[in-house]
């Protein structure tokens, strides 16, 4: 069994067919790609994976459990989180704070005992607080616990998000566009973080990414979309090699060249 299968999943805007029959699965332990042009639909199936966005037919089943249309923190509970492109949470509150808030908002565990205290609320925060800097450490962050995250250089921004996703402890965790934007040396230290974490985490990924060398040299597996539907999927070679892909790309502007 896999550990996410998507079958038939669907998305309508309006008239506008976001996302259209789309099925993939998701083994345990694998990072898997979903490539497409702009406006795909990629980031809509993280919507609908997570919670953000109910899908208009189809199913979601993570662990066998169908979690189609759940409520994000419901999803979050069971195991799948998420990392938002661009900035972090909270830029005035120190890095070791994004991280512990992080957990408790995505999962509205106790929120309430976090912000006015109580002693058994105050050691479950001590724990919390000891896990977030655990993250911290496996990130390599653990230095720059007491920063201002406002302070932090742009490429640690990017590793405190995925700290901040990892509080929750998920099974799953998906990336939207984690190198765009950044610079070679930020790029190859992001996927080395990844890698890292899935070797020592045994984290499963998905990853959408524009950076074309960045998904091949990372991903197991790739299912490219356009237009909303599944037009290849394969190892990455197979991907690069692939006439529907390339002719889905020819036109576009390739910003990972
Ligand atoms: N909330 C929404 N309401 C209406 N249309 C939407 C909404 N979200 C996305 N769309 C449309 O659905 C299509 C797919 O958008 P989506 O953001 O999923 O694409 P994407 O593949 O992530 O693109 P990009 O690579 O540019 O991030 C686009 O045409 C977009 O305009
Ligand atoms: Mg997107």
């Amino acid at each position: 069994m896999a550990l996410l299968e998507v079958r038939g999943l669907t998305k309508i805007f309006g008239g506008l067919t976001a996302v259209g029959d789309l099925s993939f699965d998701v083994n345990e332990g694998e990072i898997v790609g979903i490539i497409g042009p702009n406006g795909a639909g990629k980031s809509t199936v993280f919507n609908m994976v997570c919670g953000t966005l109910k899908p208009t037919a189809g199913t979601i089943k993570f662990r066998g459990k169908n979690i189609t249309g759940l409520a994000p923190h419901k999803i979050a509970k069971k195991g799948i989180a998420r990392v938002f492109q661009g900035n972090v949470l909270f830029p005035a509150s120190t890095v070791l704070d994004n991280v512990v808030m992080g957990a408790h908002l995505h999962t509205q565990l106790d929120l309430f005992g976090f912000l006015f205290g109580g002693r058994r609320a105050r050691r479950k925060e001590e724990a919390v607080r000891a896990r977030a800097m655990e993250i911290l450490e496996l990130v390599g962050l653990a230095d720059d616990a007491d920063t201002l995250a406002s302070d932090l250089p742009h490429g640690n921004q990017r590793h405190l998000c995925l700290a901040v996703a990892l509080a929750v402890e998920p099974k799953l965790l998906l990336l939207d566009e984690p190198v765009t934007g950044m610079n070679a040396e930020e790029v190859s230290e992001m996927l080395d973080l990844i890698r890292m974490l899935r070797e020592k985490t045994g984290l499963t990924l998905i990853v959408i990414e524009h950076n074309m060398k960045a998904v091949m040299g990372l991903c197991d597996r790739i299912v490219v979309i356009s237009y909303g539907v599944k037009i290849a999927e394969g190892l990455p070679q197979e991907i690069a090699n692939n006439p529907a892909v390339i002719e889905a790309y020819l036109g576009v502007e390739d910003d990972a060249a």
